[in-house]
């Protein structure tokens, strides 16, 4: 009974992955089951939650030391695309300068998973507005350090 269970549950498994296969690519779908950098950081130097349209949040955490992005976490409630966006966002991030990562696009991420499907490439745009409001939360708590006690953190 257990070896027929095991093999059903690997037969789903399987026409599973094939349809993904079908509609993303592999680097999507590692990003997705395999996801890099999720979680939350610690008195993080720059942060942004935002809610796209879809209802779906994302959030990024940012350490910088030098204008460097030393690191770059994230934390979604949403669908399998934006976990991908996020895993390959904060890696195309990391290591960035605070004005290079500013110019990462929607695009890049797109390209860095290549490609979604048009109807989930809006998770890629949620992804990056959020890690530039996240950025302009790191420049604004850098003229004002002091606002940063105010924000618990
Ligand atoms: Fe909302 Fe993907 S459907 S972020």
């Amino acid at each position: 009974m257990a070896q027929e269970f095991d093999d059903a549950f690997k037969g789903l498994e399987q026409s599973v992955m094939e349809d993904m296969r079908k509609t993303y690519s592999e680097t999507t779908i590692d990003h997705f089951l395999n996801p890099k950098n999720l979680g939350e950081i610690p008195s993080p130097d720059g942060f942004a939650r935002i809610t796209g349209p879809c209802g779906d949040t994302m959030a990024i955490y940012l350490k910088v030391k030098d204008d460097k992005i030393m690191n770059a976490c994230f934390w979604t409630d949403g669908c399998g695309c934006s976990i991908a966006s996020g895993s390959i966002l904060t890696r195309l991030a990391k290591g960035k300068s605070v004005s290079g990562a500013q110019k990462i696009t929607q695009q890049d991420v797109l390209d860095a998973l290549d490609g979604l499907p048009e109807d989930d490439a809006h998770c890629a745009l949620l992804a990056t507005i959020t890690l530039r409001e996240a950025i302009k939360d790191y420049l604004a708590s850098k003229k004002e350090p002091w606002k940063r006690v105010y924000r618990g953190r």
